[in-house]
């Protein structure tokens, strides 16, 4: 494996000390290829971003003609362009009938932001309730939505009026009121190590946010686009949020976040005071085209219809004493191993044998697979075989 070179240490700002590292050339499918040849099976797909895999050609084809057609042109809002009437057109097409409107950012964290304050433009309220071990975002308000204390400390004050309850106790239901603005749940919880709601708690909270005139936001930024094998991950459980935000995969590639509403809510953003939430580059048309032909490849080449077979494949090849737990939704997962440590090395290793695997931020004791929905099954297999390898060596 090459070793990150010094000016990268010293000029490109770090997040950790420890970082990857790998000097990337180019990638292609399932694979990406350092400086010296050596072949990656990406398993982590950037966390849940390349879902179509690196260089499919419709995304390819996508970016060449908008960019022959133009780029950015004016600020959000104001002029219509064809590239994000097309990627509304291609979410419409997903989405119950109260999900029509689509405001365009360029990062999950952005559309969380937006979520927040529409949230507290349509209720007028403020209080906010968010989920133990959530992952929202690392902006101040996606930060606030955080109970990571370890994380938050250094950056306060955050926002004032955060609660957070924990996932599938109905009791902590009573801490929603009629002073609460929303709630904010991930669908299905990432970064707290890939958790579930139990339908019945959905279907609970919803109806606790019916009764107290409080918004349920949804944060499907790394769970849906199908990432769980249905194309939301509310799919699964017959309950539809007021607010939804995308982002990740959602940009076939490239950065996005889109905060999506009924229109009379969304409307807010327009009115007392217009302008009200604002970007330069949201709904950029270079992103806003790769993100509708995504979308029309998962639709097209029927990646969902795939997702199950792969997603047992995992599952049966996954079998191994030093795994305690395998915790997956699709093409979501978490391996839970004994301690730290052996995740630590199991994902050190796979680096060196040409096998990316990732840890997640708050779930020490688990590592984390979000493959390429289109990842081959023989691409599944060799994968899997290398992680067997590596847990015997643990
Ligand atoms: C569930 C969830 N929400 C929000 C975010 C933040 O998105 P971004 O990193 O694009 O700001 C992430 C990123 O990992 C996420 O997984």
């Amino acid at each position: 494996m090459s070793e990150p070179n010094d000016f990268f240490k010293q000029h490109l700002a770090q997040t950790t000390p420890f970082p990857f590292g790998i000097k990337v050339d180019y990638a292609k499918g399932s694979y990406i290829y350092d400086t010296e040849g050596k072949a990656y099976l990406d398993l982590i797909s950037g966390i849940a971003v390349s879902a179509l895999g690196h260089g499919h050609p419709k995304i390819l084809e996508a970016i060449k003609t908008q960019s022959e057609k133009h780029l950015h042109v004016m600020v959000y809002g104001e002029f219509e362009q064809e590239a994000q009437n097309n990627l509304a057109k291609e979410l419409l097409k997903t989405l119950p009938d109260n999900i029509n409107s689509f405001y365009f950012v360029n990062s999950g964290t952005e559309a969380i932001e937006a979520a927040l304050k529409l949230a507290k433009r349509v209720t007028g309220k403020r209080e906010i309730i968010a989920f133990k071990n959530a992952y929202h975002g690392s902006t101040h308000g996606a930060l606030s939505l955080s109970s990571n204390e370890k994380k938050k400390a250094p950056f306060e004050p955050l926002l004032p009026q955060v609660k957070h309850i924990e996932l599938n106790n109905l009791e902590h239901l009573d801490h929603i009121s009629e002073e609460t603005a929303c709630v904010i749940l991930e669908t299905i919880q990432g970064d707290a190590g890939v958790r579930f709601p139990t339908k019945a708690y959905l279907q609970a909270l919803r109806k606790k946010c019916d009764e107290t005139c409080t918004l349920l936001i949804f944060d499907e930024i790394q769970c849906g686009m199908g990432r769980t094998g249905k194309m939301w991950a509310f799919d699964h459980f017959e309950v539809v949020p007021d607010l939804l935000v995308a982002g990740k995969s959602l940009g076939g590639g490239m950065p996005i976040g889109c905060l999506m509403a009924d229109r009379k809510l969304m409307l807010q953003f327009s009115v007392n005071p217009m302008l009200g939430h604002i970007t330069t580059f949201g709904g950029h048309p270079l992103v806003c085209a790769t993100a509708a032909a995504g979308l029309k490849v998962i639709r097209e080449e029927q990646l969902l219809k795939a997702l199950p077979i792969k997603a047992q494949l995992f599952k049966e090849l996954l079998q191994h004493q030093e795994i305690k737990e395998v915790r997956q939704l699709g093409l979501m997962m978490a391996i839970e191993l004994e301690n730290e440590e052996k995740v630590q090395q199991l994902v050190l290793k796979g680096l060196e044998k040409g096998v990316l695997l990732f840890w997640f931020l708050s779930t020490p004791n688990a590592f984390r697979l979000a493959p390429p929905l289109n990842i081959s099954e023989q691409e599944i297999r060799e994968g899997c075989q290398t992680i067997l390898e590596l847990l015997n060596d643990l």
